[in-house]
């Protein structure tokens, strides 16, 4: 049985009376769907509860919530909608479902006059769904910054603390039990893409098709890179950002991040996650914690387990997500502006500057510094700082850097965001 599911049943017996008292009537546990019955459990839960068959527990008519912990696509979207068909109310800390088929799933829950609560799914156990939600519900949001995976967010931590190597660092978070079961999710920052898709849906009231997103994950990063960041006075970050450029148009992406150390955003290290809100009345807010994780995810998932009953109990109608009512346009990634660090391996003999200086001018890409170190090879690296760009521009000189001999690699490129 997974430890996530574990964690929720423990809070929900251990704390039965706390929780009857808060919400003035108790929540009993039918059933617990489980893949197979292996003896010798680790973890101890009333032997009576499982079952093997979904069946038993969307065909009972006391079962008023269900809660899905499985995770991944399939089968969790199938027994979500059919849970949903029979008139169950849904709990899931599945960003990936949420992400991909809010639409589906919110219309199908109204249609069948039940709720789907999901504040797991982003940032486990920090309240940022309900925040969006309820808690800023008067505000237009002009702009969310987030640290939305814990286990990047502890890889770079590792990186520029412990001077490990990717590959060390992504194995003690696996070992943590931070890392999704296929990493690659992290990673390639798309676990990130799905939390800031369910965020952009809730505060911008549209469905937002995540496979749209531009998504960059961190495998490009070396030691190199952190170091030079960190001596020019940022820290890498993978950071997803949602703006609303203006009200047509969305600009939502995920990817490493030059941060600058005077953000408190570059603070937030190890599995911490982040998320700064800026709305109109508000003003800025941020809201942080463990962002993965059983327990913190456990206490996202009870909370909503409470809140369902809640809303049974007292019969309490509400969108839970978007109604999809403004279909804005996500800006090209092309079109974006940004500062660029860009990292080469360049041969080291004169004129090599003069010739790259000259492509970037030729494309009106001003750059802001340039760091050269290691003079004792005829091979070195080049740091360059460009100043605020339209995306296209850098490309098109990227691709004329690449033509000159003396240009033997282009590394690395990072997006700087000044915020
Ligand atoms: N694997 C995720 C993370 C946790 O590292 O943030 C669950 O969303």
């Amino acid at each position: 049985m997974e430890l996530l599911v574990v964690c929720v049943y423990n809070i929900l017996t251990e704390k039965r009376d706390e929780i009857k008292r808060k919400l003035g009537e108790g929540i009993e546990i039918k059933k617990i769907l489980v893949k197979s019955k292996d003896k010798g459990r680790k973890y101890k839960v009333d032997d009576s509860l499982i079952t093997l068959n979904y069946e038993d527990i969307i065909n009972d008519p006391e079962i008023q919530i269900i809660v899905e912990l499985i995770g991944g696509e399939y089968p969790a979207l199938n027994y979500i909608k059919e849970a949903i068909n029979n008139k169950k109310n849904i709990v899931t800390a599945n960003k990936l479902v949420i992400a991909k088929y809010a639409e589906e799933i919110f219309k199908l829950a109204k249609k069948n006059k039940v709720k789907v609560y999901y504040e797991g799914s982003v940032g486990a156990g920090i309240p940022i769904i309900k925040t969006l939600k309820e808690s800023m519900i008067a505000n237009k949001i002009k702009k969310i910054y987030g640290i939305l995976n814990g286990t990047t967010n502890y890889i770079l931590t590792e990186m520029i603390e412990k001077h490990v190597t990717f590959k060390e660092a992504l194995e003690e978070a696996q070992k943590l039990g931070y890392a999704e079961s296929n990493p690659y999710f992290d990673i390639s920052g798309w676990d990130a893409a799905y939390k800031i898709g369910i965020l952009s849906s809730l505060a911008y009231e549209t469905f937002i098709d995540v496979n749209s997103l531009h998504v960059e994950g961190i495998e490009k990063i070396e030691k190199e890179d952190i170091e030079i960041s960190e001596e020019l006075g940022y820290s890498i970050k993978l950071l997803a950002i949602a703006k609303n450029i203006n009200d047509k148009t969305l600009d939502i992406r995920v990817h490493p991040t030059f941060v600058s150390q005077k953000n408190p955003l570059s603070k937030i290290n190890d599995v911490y996650n982040v998320v700064q809100i800026h709305g109109d009345a508000v003003g800025d807010i941020m809201i942080y914690g463990k962002g993965a994780g059983e327990m913190p995810t456990a206490s996202a998932v009870v909370a909503d387990i409470m809140e369902a009953s809640k809303s049974i109990k007292y019969k309490i109608e509400n969108e839970q997500i978007s109604n999809g009512v403004n279909g804005q346009k996500l800006i090209s990634i092309e079109d974006v502006e940004n500062a660029f660090y860009i990292r080469l391996k360049v041969n080291d003999k004169p004129g090599v500057f003069a010739k790259i200086a000259k492509v970037f001018g030729d494309n009106e890409v001003s750059i802001a510094s340039v760091i050269q170190k290691n003079r004792l090879t005829p091979v070195v690296p080049i740091f360059l700082l460009t100043h605020p760009i339209r995306e296209k521009n850098l490309k098109d000189a990227i691709k004329s850097l690449e033509k000159i001999e003396d240009v033997i690699e282009v590394k690395n490129i990072i997006r700087v965001e000044d915020f």
